[in-house]
């Protein structure tokens, strides 16, 4: 039968509550204030959702991708930008790091991510690349006892809190994609500065910001893998962060939803509530079909990755649908408030600036059609 385990119902629950009690009241206010939501994320790390599917050896959760979807969509329906951050770290940090890492760096960049006590971060785009990640112009130059960082990474996503970052950097300018390496790189770090804080559109809550390296010394055994191996760990790495955002885009679209049903059975038109309109109901027909559609193939890409087969796919489909389904969803729920869609005393126009990003980063809803493409 097709249904969810009682673990992942009652994670899902457990999720929903802590979402809709604590973060669905301060979200409008962390956006508002552009703040860090530094309370919320250290609870987030107690209820182990900052390293869902890390083993618990580890200092993980130890539970499987599935629930780590499931977690993201529900987080995310109470705050798109606390979303975020647990994603990066999740996704982009705590996996290459437990996939690639030797013991020493699993000793030092794994416990303490996984269980939310410090927080990671991702730095393979640039100020001129970004879809083109092979493009990559920083360099890594070896020296005496490790590597030299030079360059400037761009849009990283919780820079200004990050206690760590995994880098990307060209040991082999000669070598195309495969001269380039990762490297876990400790933050702050000598050589490293951080870039202004961008004003975003949406998940104002989360930082992002350039990173800076200036003659920034590595040890060699921070090297993530082996030389050369950086663009496909990138790679791997981005397949899975793909769920994670199609988690949290599913969460800004259920979000949406949920306010878009609320307002309509209130609010009153042509002498009836506005969901006795064909109109309305059309919209809330055609928003449902695209939420359920997106969750089935989020949740499809996951169960792939916890069956450890190739979810590259599966992965760019979900993060595609569930993201254009954020968007579709978040107009439709504006175009069902009106006038009152478009102003911040209702949340909608928070979730629909809060879902134009999730076809952006990640790659972007053009790349996942070019990833899928090259599958079929
Ligand atoms: N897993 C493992 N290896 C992979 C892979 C995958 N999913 N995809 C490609 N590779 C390997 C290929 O097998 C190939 O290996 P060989 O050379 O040994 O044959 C190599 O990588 C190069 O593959 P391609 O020729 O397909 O690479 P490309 O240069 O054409 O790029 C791309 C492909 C899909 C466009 C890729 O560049 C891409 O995904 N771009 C988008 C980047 C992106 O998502 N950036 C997001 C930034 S991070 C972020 O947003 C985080 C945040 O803050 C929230």
């Amino acid at each position: 039968m097709f249904e969810l385990s009682e673990t992942h119902e009652l994670l899902r629950k457990t999720c929903r509550d802590f979402a809709t009690n604590k973060l669905k009241p301060i979200a409008a206010q962390l956006d508002r204030e552009h703040r860090y939501p530094a309370e919320q994320v250290k609870a987030l790390g107690e209820l182990g959702l900052m390293g869902v599917f890390v083993p618990d050896a580890d200092g993980g959760a130890g539970l499987d991708v599935l629930s780590y979807a499931i977690a993201m969509e529900e987080i995310s329906r109470g705050c798109a930008s606390c979303g975020v951050i647990m994603s990066v770290n999740n996704s982009l940090f705590c996996d290459p790091i437990q996939k690639f890492g030797s013991a020493d760096l699993k000793k030092r960049f794994l416990g303490p991510y996984a269980s939310g006590q410090k927080l990671g971060c991702f730095a393979l785009s640039e100020p001129g690349n970004g879809s083109d990640a092979a493009a990559a112009k920083t360099t890594a130059t070896q020296t005496s006892n490790g590597y030299a960082l030079n360059g400037t990474k761009a849009w990283i996503t919780n820079g200004y809190e990050a206690n760590a970052a995994i880098v990307f950097a060209t040991t082999d300018a000669s070598a195309g994609h495969k001269g380039i390496s990762a490297f876990a790189v400790p933050m702050p770090t000598p050589g490293l500065s951080l870039g202004k804080k961008e004003e975003k559109l949406g998940i104002r809550a989360s930082s992002t910001c350039n990173l800076i390296f200036e003659d920034c010394h590595i040890p060699r055994e921070n090297l993530l893998g082996e030389e050369g191996q950086g663009f496909k760990i990138a790679m791997s790495t981005l397949d899975g962060g793909r769920i994670g955002i199609a988690g949290q885009a599913l969460g800004i679209a259920q979000a949406a939803f949920e306010e878009a049903i609320a307002y309509s059975k209130e609010r009153q038109a042509f002498g009836k509530p506005i969901a006795k309109l064909q109109a309305i109901q059309n919209k809330l027909a055609d928003m449902a079909v695209k939420i359920e559609s997106a969750r089935l193939l989020t949740w499809k890409a996951a169960w792939l990755k916890d069956q450890h087969v190739k979810f590259t796919k599966e992965a760019a489909m979900a993060k595609l649908a569930a993201s254009e389904t954020a968007t579709f969803v978040a107009h439709q729920a504006m175009q069902i408030f009106g006038g009152n869609g478009y102003v911040t005393e209702f949340p909608v126009e928070r979730h629909y600036r809060d879902a134009r990003i999730t076809e952006i980063y990640e790659g972007t809803s053009e790349i996942q059609r070019l990833v899928i493409a090259a599958h079929v």
